[in-house]
């Protein structure tokens, strides 16, 4: 088939595969920019099935822009909690506060890629969804959609393939059609055409399919190069004093920004694990009294880019040690007010168990 026919018959069959197989999602049944953009950056680094609930407590709490908008950083972090990426969620309230302070969303894709934390994607996803301009999306799903039907073996994550991708993805999009087409492509690439195990046999593609014809689809698409990941090691310390814990909020510059953590030994005052359950460097904080109790040791946590390795260690003193400024005490009971990363809530949970048994 000529490389024309080729492209339509792609669209116009992926368009009547979405008529009857396309998932019914939430916020499809809205094209209220909100809800569109706030399900944007909800899946922006999370699984539908995990996304939705989320989405559906963001909208409840705050069924507005300007709802949102008027929320404190803590509040947005609290029901962000678990979703991980946290910078996704100090952005969202940024950019809400963008769309109230300029009056509505932007409707173009340049406009709508000067708010916090929407790029290319973001914003032709939200500007077709919600206004229909004829923008294509490029997310991990087209890509390997477009690969395997094409047969195309640049590197995705290449200058040349990020470039050829996207003008491949444009052309295809049919202009009257953009918000039905995104969706189904992307749906498409979620459901039927998945990274392992895609369902060729039963594939409406699969008789022009490249990929399948020269049996090249699971090594479709190339990347040329992964991310480095980055391996950190991490001990916490639960100190305890009359009914309160040590914690302090993470600064800029590292991850899990905003976020509240229990006493961080390792890089603070050069306290050192030794070995399993031998701790130095501490001593201001228990003053000769006081046993240090490992809860867990090597928890494996995988972040974006980092490998964290932690250990959980508990401490109940009697007399408040001085620490670093940034600490504050706070009651058990209101822990619970705190956004924290999911790792810490593990930590949290082998507390409890800890403190059930003694
Ligand atoms: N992933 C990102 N945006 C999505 C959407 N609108 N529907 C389904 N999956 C998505």
């Amino acid at each position: 088939m000529a490389m024309k026919s080729l492209q339509s018959a792609f669209s116009s069959i992926l368009l009547t595969w979405f008529e009857h197989a396309g998932r019914d999602l939430p916020w499809r049944h809205s094209r209220d920019a909100y809800r569109v953009w706030l399900s944007e950056i909800i899946l922006q680094q999370t699984r539908v099935e995990q996304g939705r609930d989320y989405w559906v407590r963001f909208v409840e709490k705050w069924p507005t822009v300007e709802a949102l908008a008027a929320a404190t950083e803590d509040e947005v972090l609290r029901l962000w909690q678990g979703l991980g990426y946290y910078s996704r969620a100090r952005n969202l309230l940024a950019a809400a506060r963008q769309v109230v302070e300029a009056g509505g969303f932007p409707q173009t894709v340049e406009g709508l890629c000067r708010l916090r934390g929407v790029g290319a994607y973001t914003a032709a996803a939200i500007a077709s969804f919600a206004f229909g301009v004829p923008a294509a999306v490029v997310d991990g799903n087209v890509y390997r959609v477009l690969a395997r039907y094409f047969g195309i073996d640049v590197p995705i994550d290449s200058t040349e393939g990020r470039r050829l991708f996207a003008s491949l993805a444009q052309e295809l999009l049919p202009p009257d059609r953009a918000a039905d087409y995104n969706q189904a492509i992307m749906d498409f690439g979620a459901t039927q055409c998945t990274p392992v195990h895609p369902a060729c046999l039963l594939c409406p593609l699969a008789e022009s399919c490249k990929a399948l014809g020269e049996g090249r689809v699971e090594v479709l698409p190339v990347k040329a190069g992964r991310t480095k990941v980055q391996e950190r090691r991490l001990s916490y310390i639960y100190l305890r004093c009359a009914g309160e814990v040590a914690f302090h909020r993470r600064g800029k510059g590292d991850f899990w920004q905003g976020l509240w953590e229990p006493y961080l030994m390792v890089g603070r005052e050069g306290a050192v694990v030794e070995s399993e359950g031998t701790v130095v460097g501490y001593e201001n904080l228990v003053q000769g009294k006081g046993e240090m109790v490992l809860l867990a040791h090597d928890v494996k946590h995988i972040l974006s880019h980092r490998r964290l390795l932690c250990d959980f260690y508990f401490l109940e003193v009697q007399q408040k040690p001085v620490l670093p400024d940034d600490y504050i005490w706070i009651a058990e009971p209101d822990l619970d007010d705190y956004a924290k990363p999911r790792l810490i809530e593990i930590m949290l949970q082998r507390v409890e168990e800890y403190l059930g048994k003694n």
